[in-house]
């Protein structure tokens, strides 16, 4: 039987030759995700399918495959999973972790400086024909070196960000006792009254939906600043706005919202103290593409009735593998 495999937007050639080798593969060209209607006409008759983030997987898209084995996500985030219902009907889940480890950390620091140093405000600044001299008050920032540097979520891509800190001359701080990274651990009124610099890299659950709400920021140090490359629901966006326009915050980057994508007007892109970047955290050359082969060697591992490497509801295993459905 010929194997079907769709893949929802255009990806590297590379992992698209994967699949092409194991089975026919129908790649949505884009631009943006693939209709819902098409990808569920699609899906009819598909083994497999490479979603993104945009493409939630829920029990009403598995009913519409019956022949559905995976779905392997672009990402290292799989909130646009439903995990018990994929799980329940036997359907295998995978992601791309490991691979956008470092350059999320790159972009998370990207952000610390551009914030911190006000190389956005700079920037505009001067194309605004407004460096008209220079001045020991002109477009003043604050200095890393020697501030506190709060991690939330010392996963991979947490770890990678604290493993840049030294460097720079800043001191690591970890909320809660989870993950591997060998620095100062707080509970969270302490880590909140500590950092002077709150990066955030927790998965979205409903653990962490709304955690960085208004006690959170009440309770973090008057000017200091906010970096989410995670995702954005796990800020409370109107809590975070009250907090930037009572001075409390010194500013806040954001590559991630609650609702994507946001428009040129958006309240918290707009803002003075922001710098705001549209999701990319993951997205270098290097890592896109080798995100997309990730997910087409753990589509070409389930195929093949092999326990796909980046399973992320081994419970489900082997699913509809085992049926050879
Ligand atoms: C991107 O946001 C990812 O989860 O890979
Ligand atoms: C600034 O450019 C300096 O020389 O101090």
């Amino acid at each position: 039987m010929l194997l079907r495999i769709v893949v929802c937007q255009p990806v590297a050639h590379s992992a698209v030759e994967q699949l092409r080798a194991i089975g026919d593969v129908t790649v949505w060209p884009g631009p943006g995700p693939v209709p819902t209607p098409l990808l569920k006409s699609w899906l009819a008759s598909a083994d497999a399918v490479m979603t993104m983030l945009t493409e939630r997987v829920d029990q009403e898209l598995i009913s519409q495959a019956p022949k559905l084995k995976i779905a392997a996500n672009m990402a290292v985030g799989y909130d646009n999973f439903v995990v018990a219902e994929a799980t329940a009907a036997g359907v295998l889940l995978t992601n791309t972790p490991d691979v956008l480890t470092e350059t999320t950390a790159e972009l998370a620091w990207g952000l610390m400086l551009a914030l911190m140093r006000n190389i956005v405000g700079a920037r505009q600044a001067l194309l605004a024909g407004q460096w008209t001299h220079w001045s020991p008050d002109g477009f003043l920032g604050a200095e890393l070196f020697g501030k506190t540097l709060g991690i939330v979520g010392l996963g991979r891509i947490g770890q990678a960000v604290a493993r840049r800190a030294p460097p720079f001359g800043m001191r690591v701080i970890g909320l809660g006792t989870r993950g591997q990274f060998d620095c100062p651990r707080y509970d969270w009124e302490q880590f909140l009254a500590a950092a002077d610099v709150i990066s955030l890299h927790v998965p979205l659950n409903p653990e962490t939906y709304g955690m960085v709400n208004q006690a959170w920021f009440q309770r973090m140090k008057p000017g200091s600043y906010l970096i989410n490359t995670a995702r954005g629901p796990v800020v409370d966006e109107s809590a975070l706005l009250e907090a930037l326009d009572s001075g409390h915050l010194a500013g806040a980057a954001l590559d991630v919202f609650a609702t994507e994508p946001i428009g040129r007007d958006n309240p918290l892109a707009t803002h003075p103290r922001v710098v705001a970047t549209p999701h990319i955290g993951s997205a270098t050359l290097e890592t896109r593409t080798a995100m997309a082969e990730r997910a087409a060697q753990n589509i070409v591992q389930a195929l093949h009735g092999q326990r796909p490497n980046d399973l992320v509801n081994p419970e489900a295993w082997p699913g509809r593998v085992a049926e050879g459905v």
